[in-house]
């Protein structure tokens, strides 16, 4: 990172956009890409799961010419969740001050993370929001939105997060936001991971505000949304809505 990276974005700091990936070798260029394009000052990291498809090697030669472009190799596939707090934790070590959530295959544009950025000064966290006035989805089955719909609002019920879109993945933390809601102890592997970093934000008492974003569903590739996927986060959602519920009756224990 260049002194120019560190004041590129004034107050805010160093920005660096973690993009887990997962067989997305049709779609790694293409969004490296668009974010370069979109927001020339961010830096990226391409944090990859050994994919089979040979995604990692594609970042790699990207990243060769690119001295904005990083790639971390992880060895086998381990869920979005541990992908990003690898991510998390390799942008930290570096000294970027945000650090942006972005899925590889298009559905979070990179031509709207202005719009999460600028909302940052006056947050801890930004979420690119579906369910807020002005937020689209496009191209998604009945099915999946009535999937998402129902776990955002199955969460914020049980958990009490003031969040439209708690399950979304695209967001913009800044440092201390992360540093603060106790990475550490998050074991969510999968898509709940969402959920479990949400929460934990509004626990530990930051300010959370969502704005809306066009989610676009991907062209190429395919979705590792799965039933285990889905089982994961109710159950992890329903034990954590309970837990918390518990601890709130029998005070003096925790
Ligand atoms: N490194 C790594 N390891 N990357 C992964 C893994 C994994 O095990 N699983 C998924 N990814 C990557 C994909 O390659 C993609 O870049 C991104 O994570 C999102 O995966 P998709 O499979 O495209 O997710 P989706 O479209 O079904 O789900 C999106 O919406 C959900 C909410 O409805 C994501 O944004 C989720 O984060 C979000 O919870
Ligand atoms: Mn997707």
């Amino acid at each position: 990172m260049t002194d120019d990276d560190r004041q590129a974005r004034g107050p805010l700091g160093p920005v660096l956009v973690i993009i887990p990936t997962y067989d997305e070798a049709d779609n790694v260029a293409v969004i490296v890409d668009r974010v370069r394009s979109a927001v020339p000052e961010a830096h990226i990291l391409v944090a990859d799961d050994n994919s089979p498809d040979g995604t990692g090697k594609i970042a790699d030669e990207i990243a060769a010419s690119d001295d904005h472009v990083h790639v971390l190799h992880r060895r086998g596939k381990e869920g979005l969740g541990a992908a990003y707090l690898a991510g998390f934790r390799w942008g930290i070590e570096r000294g970027y001050d945000v650090l942006v959530e972005m899925d590889a295959d298009g559905s979070h544009q990179p031509e709207e993370l202005h719009r999460l950025l600028d909302a940052l000064p006056g947050a801890d966290l930004v979420l690119g929001s579906r369910w807020v006035p002005g937020g689209k989805v496009v191209n998604w089955p009945k099915s999946r939105e009535f999937l998402s719909r129902g776990g955002s609002l199955y969460s914020r019920v049980l958990l009490g997060v003031p969040i439209k879109d708690v399950t979304g993945g695209y967001r913009a933390f800044r440092r201390q936001t992360l540093e603060g809601l106790g990475m550490d102890e998050v074991a969510s592997q999968g898509y709940c991971f969402q959920v479990d970093l949400a929460w934990r934000t509004v626990k530990s008492g930051f300010t959370v505000r969502e704005v809306p974003i066009t989610f676009v569903e991907r062209e190429r590739g395919d979705s590792k949304m799965s039933r285990a996927i889905v089982i994961e986060a109710l159950w992890r959602v329903t034990a954590w809505g309970i837990g918390s519920r518990a601890r709130r009756l029998l005070p003096g224990r925790r």
